[in-house]
């Protein structure tokens, strides 16, 4: 018998602070489920009006990197996590030296890099669409013509669609790669996909997990636009498969906190993982309405060492994005949308984050419906879309 066993492990108790690095929307819904369960929270951003920043106990306006700002969030904090991957690695390292930092530095800078992850994916087993690094126009005159037509994405830094180029030929690569600034790139191939899914599990330090029910999601203008659950359009032996190479990939990189892996789904019903996030993910979104615990929830049980249960999907949802597009209706000037009609629907949960300026593209909310049945939840979201003017729903 270890000495460590029998012993009670550590337990982050209700009214102690919780420390989150960035401070955006995510960060937001962190603290209103940890507030929720009666700890405080710390944000550290810059940005004087961030959307957590403003619900926060505490808001440490300083630089990620900024000593004295990480110096404050390690005194007031008693575990720290992260909301998005591209919090320099160099800070989580910082604050792991006095603090429980989760998910850890080592396991974001996989998620920070598209060849990592994939070295991940490949190194469990993980199928994840044939690829090449393109460091150099040189790797872009080499590459492998069965990787062509391809997407060439940058390796750090991109997100919704930012940092791709769809490529039809070595000419078109030379071009994108120089397009992209020359800096290190994944070249993908394009894949024909008859769904996009993904899974957000939960792990905590002792190799405990649990996940969200299989999300299907409908990507616009590569934004995600639309989520559905149940993954209706997805056989439920493949949304099994996902959620096991999901966990595996937890496991296999000792990952602890809230990680979301997505997967396209090919015609024949093969998974290929695409990436991965190390934190709670925008179709994890849903979970706060239709589940009985959110993927903030289980962020914030991952951090505190509380046990990690099961969460149970009570009802069937669709979200819908709400995108800066719907502010900037008449001529550029800003318009609230109509939130009255909106909210005239049953089963509306409207979550706007404090936003100040609207801009295209830009995450100012989400609207999620839940009802008995999948039908009835879709129904009213084609309601919902109809009156904001969400196109191509
Ligand atoms: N290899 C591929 N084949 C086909 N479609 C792809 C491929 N890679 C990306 N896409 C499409 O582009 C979207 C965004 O790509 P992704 O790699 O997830 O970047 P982001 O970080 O912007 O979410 C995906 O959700 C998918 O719709
Ligand atoms: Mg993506």
């Amino acid at each position: 018998m270890s000495a460590a066993e029998g012993v009670a492990p550590a337990f982050i108790a209700p009214g102690a602070t919780l420390g989150v690095l960035g401070g955006g929307q995510l960060a937001r819904m962190f603290a209103h489920a940890a507030q929720r369960s009666g700890y405080a929270v710390a944000v550290l951003d810059p940005d004087p009006a961030s959307p957590a920043g403003r619900i926060a106990e505490e808001h440490l306006r300083t630089a990620y990197l900024d000593r004295e700002g990480l110096a404050r969030l390690a005194d007031v904090s008693a575990a720290i996590t992260t909301e998005f991957e591209n919090v320099p690695a160099a800070a989580l390292e910082t604050l792991a030296a006095r603090r429980p930092v989760a998910p850890a530095a080592r396991t974001v800078a996989i998620c920070q890099d598209r060849f990592l992850e994939k070295v991940a994916f490949v190194a469990c087993g993980v199928p994840c669409a044939p690829h090449a690094s393109i460091e150099s126009q040189g790797d872009a005159a080499m590459v492998d013509a069965k990787l062509l037509p391809g997407i060439l994405k940058t390796a750090r830094l991109g997100y919704d669609g930012k940092g791709q180029h769809r490529v039809a030929d070595r000419d078109g690569l030379a071009v994108a790669f120089g397009a992209l600034g020359g800096v290190a790139c994944v070249l993908e191939k394009q894949l024909t996909l008859v769904a996009e899914i993904s899974v957000v599990v939960a792990r905590d330090d002792r190799g405990a997990m649990v996940e969200l029910p299989v999300q299907e999601n409908l990507h616009r203008d590569g934004i995600l636009a639309v989520t559905r659950v149940p993954a209706q359009g997805v056989a439920a032996a493949a949304q099994g498969r996902a959620i096991a190479l999901a966990r595996r990939v937890a496991e296999s990189i000792g990952y602890v906190g809230v990680l979301c892996v997505e997967f396209f789904v090919l015609a024949d019903g093969t998974l290929v993982a695409n990436e991965m996030a190390p934190r709670p993910h925008n179709s994890g979104h849903y979970s706060i309405d239709a589940c009985d615990l959110s993927q903030f929830d289980l962020q914030v049980r991952t951090l505190t060492g509380a046990p990690l249960v099961a969460p149970r999907l009570h009802s069937a949802a669709v979200m819908l994005n709400l995108l800066g597009e719907l502010w900037l209706r008449e001529g550029g000037a800003a318009v609230e949308p109509d939130w009255r009609r909106v909210l005239a629907l049953a089963g509306a949960h409207l979550h706007l984050y404090g936003k100040r300026e609207a801009r295209p593209g830009r995450k100012m909310g989400h609207l999620t419906f839940t009802a008995a049945a999948a039908a009835a939840a879709q129904v009213q979201a084609r309601s919902a879309a109809a009156i904001l003017g969400i196109e191509g729903f």
